[in-house]
């Protein structure tokens, strides 16, 4: 089924007009958002295939330190290794499927809680008790299986096709783009967690444009970085960006929260005031606005449901710094306003697309990240 999934599902037609050039583009057809067959075809051709964000080198900092993370059913765990190397494993043990470690924390090695099968951090089996009998039972080769991994500026990400090709070399014009960020040096603090009733690509679809400043965020974004200053730039690999420079006319009263925290010293005069929003596809979402840097990890669940964790990234010196602490309390409270207005626009949106009345609609110029996304979907799911 899947392979068929975009004919059968959605009209070509509708599918065609999704594909003209942005000045004559419309939105991706509902049915791409609210089929169940349509997400069975996304899990196979994208989330499968493609390079998803599972967490942050700073969240393991030290030797044997380990997070767990539930991917698209899959049970895994990420842990630097004492080689310092940093690995995405499989947490089910190679015995009977019993997880072998939960939560997160600093451990020598995985001892399953079930019947005591150890294995080393690198994946490899350290002992099974009463194996001896077992013929043929083979402990050099059984071992919690690794995934493909890579790290970028910052983020552990992994893949769960062996035969994926590299991204780093895809996001190298991204990084140049970004470099002055220095978001590999970021520390993360979680601010939230949201149970994201709605398909992934609603809130894809938000976080990259600035459009919808001018009416459902008039009185939080639209005053600091309006609308119509937005811009993206044409480019190449799997990633969309969006430049949200600051307003020339500042409101009277309307400060800017994203601007109070110490600064890294790297930036340009222009950089300073900017918020940038940025894709990695398919849904690997961060915000840098100069100091600090926002992060939204989606980690689907079914095509009507996603979890979204929300953190805010800092440079170690902000960290150190005696008024961070206010700065962070002033940023999260914008964040959480901010996305709860964005909560009710996808909500409202999801409402809508699951309507009998909706099939697509048209693009505005100022959401030129949605069109390089569905062409990007589109080529995937094709
Ligand atoms: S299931 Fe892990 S040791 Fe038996
Ligand atoms: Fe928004």
């Amino acid at each position: 089924m899947p392979h068929q999934v975009l004919s059968q599902v959605l009209s070509p037609h509708h599918l065609a007009q999704t594909r003209q050039p942005l000045e004559r583009a419309t939105t991706l057809p509902a049915e791409a958002f609210t089929s169940q067959s349509v997400y069975e075809g996304e899990i196979e051709r994208i989330f499968l295939r493609e390079w998803l964000c599972a967490g942050r080198i700073d969240q393991i900092p030290d030797a044997g330190d380990y997070f767990t993370l539930d991917l698209l059913g899959d049970k895994l765990v990420v842990v630097r290794g004492t080689d310092e190397q940093i690995r995405v494993l499989s947490r089910v043990c190679r015995h009977r499927a019993a997880e072998v470690v939960r939560g997160a924390g600093n451990t020598r090695s995985f001892r399953c809680p079930y019947h005591a099968w150890t294995y080393h951090l690198d994946g490899s089996l350290a002992g099974a008790p009463y194996m001896d009998g077992a013929a043929g039972f083979d402990r050099k080769t059984c071992r919690l299986p690794e995934l493909r991994s890579e790290l970028w500026e910052g983020w552990i990400f992994v893949n769960f096709d062996p035969d994926a090709t590299p991204l780093g070399p895809r996001l190298t014009p991204l990084s140049r783009t970004l470099a002055n960020y220095r978001m590999s040096e970021m520390i993360a603090v979680e601010t939230a967690t949201f149970d994201s009733p709605f398909n992934w690509k609603v809130l894809v679809d938000n976080f990259m444009e600035a459009y919808h400043h001018i009416a459902i965020h008039h009185d939080t974004f639209e005053p600091i970085h309006p609308a119509a200053l937005s811009h993206s730039p044409d480019n190449e690999g799997p990633y969309a960006l969006l430049f949200m420079p600051p307003t020339q006319t500042p409101v009277p009263g309307a400060d800017n929260p994203l601007g109070n925290l110490p600064r890294h010293g790297s930036l340009a005069e222009d950089e300073i005031g900017t918020l940038v929003a940025a894709a990695v596809f398919p849904f690997h979402l961060f915000a840098p606005s100069g100091d600090s840097l926002a992060w939204y990890q989606i980690l689907p669940q079914t095509f009507d449901r996603f979890t979204l964790r929300i953190f805010s990234c800092f440079p170690r010196a902000a960290l150190e710094n005696a008024e961070f602490e206010d700065s962070v309390r002033m940023l999260q409270e914008f964040t959480k306003v901010v996305h709860h207005q964005d909560i009710q626009a996808c909500e409202t949106t999801w409402a809508g697309l699951n309507s009998r009345s909706f099939t697509q609609g048209r693009l505005s110029r100022l959401e030129k990240p949605i069109w390089q996304f569905n062409q990007w979907w589109l080529e995937r799911m094709s």
